[in-house]
């Protein structure tokens, strides 16, 4: 008898400008980032239902309290299609290093409710495959604007309003994306939760500071049109400096930062939630793109890579 197995793919993202400000409403900029990526296959067992992940080797039941998320999806799934969990091998393998604001939760959700689908030879619309993944991020997250779930799923570069159906990003940047993982596990409820708190102490500050990154964001789509590669790169360190007002960045991000802008970067940033996670930086040439990379190494990086903005966004 043929083996019965079902197989699912998910992207990672960088948020290239916008992170915080996009929970208050303001737009963000987002794109794929197929350089790390997660794949999910699902093989029938003879045993109770199991999970391979980077976090749990079990039984699904048994999963710990940070993949709650996405057991809390598989379950829903497999209840909505009147299966059981036992006789399912569930492998996930990534590539994505998880917390750093690379998208792992959503890609490793998007990839798993894809391969449940395709093991039981169920149509998945986009629609679906939305509501599913917002099951988990919500209880990964808690209230998240919902950026990673729109790049994974729709693997194209967007500009992201919370709550508004996201257009396209229309990209003309001919440089490169260097980014710098700190090593250290982000904390993006965290830093959303301090952002929060700064708001309700003093909400003209953060409101001030909420719609300078929004304007920083609405030019640089413009620098991204225009391939005014400079120009965004200025964008990029005062949504940076701005991040720091707002207490979301931390030490090890900034030293990133410092780094790739003391060897010629044209901009950094952290991206994603931040309080640890990872920079990005932009250069105009693949040489200085593997000199930023390799600076950010000796200072402390510890996994860098380097896009080709100009050829892998096409
Ligand atoms: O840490 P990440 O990549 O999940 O990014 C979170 C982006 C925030 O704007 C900080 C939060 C959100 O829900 O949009």
């Amino acid at each position: 008898m043929d083996e019965n197995i079902g197989i699912g793919n998910g992207i990672g993202k960088i948020i290239l400008m916008g992170e915080h400000a996009v929970v208050y409403g303001q737009p963000a900029l987002a794109i794929p980032f197929p350089l790390v990526n997660v794949k999910t296959i699902i093989r029938s067992s003879k045993e109770a239902g199991k999970l391979n992940c980077s976090f749990h080797k079990g039984l699904i039941i048994d999963g710990p309290k940070k993949i709650s998320g996405l057991i809390t999806v598989i379950k829903q799934i497999i209840h909505s299609f009147d299966e059981k969990l036992e006789g399912l091998n569930i492998n996930i393998e990534s590539s994505i290093p998880p917390e750093r604001g690379m998208g792992s939760s959503a890609a490793v959700a998007v990839a798993t409710i894809r391969a449940l689908y395709d093991y039981f030879n169920k149509s998945l619309g986009i629609g679906e495959l939305f509501k599913w993944t917002k099951v988990s991020e919500k209880i990964v997250h808690g209230n998240p604007s919902g950026i990673d779930m729109a790049i994974v799923i729709n693997e194209q570069p967007l500009y992201y309003i919370k709550e508004k159906p996201s257009t396209p990003l229309e990209c003309n940047i001919d440089g490169y994306l260097i980014v710098g993982d700190t090593g250290q596990m982000g904390q993006t409820k965290f830093a959303v939760s301090k952002v929060r708190e700064a708001m309700e102490a003093n909400p003209q500050r953060s409101n001030r500071l909420i719609k300078e990154i929004g304007d920083l964001t609405n030019k640089a789509k413009i620098y991204i049109q225009r391939n005014a590669i400079s120009d965004l790169g200025q964008s990029m360190i005062k949504a940076h400096e701005i991040l720091i007002e707002l207490g979301v960045s931390n030490n090890s991000l900034d030293n990133l930062v410092s780094t790739a802008m003391n060897n010629n970067a044209l901009g950094a940033k952290l991206t994603g939630g931040g309080q640890g996670g990872c920079i990005i930086a932009l250069a105009s040439n693949k040489s200085r793109a593997n000199l930023i990379a390799n600076k950010l190494l000796e200072n402390g990086a510890k996994d860098t890579w380097i896009m080709d903005m100009g050829v892998d966004l096409q």
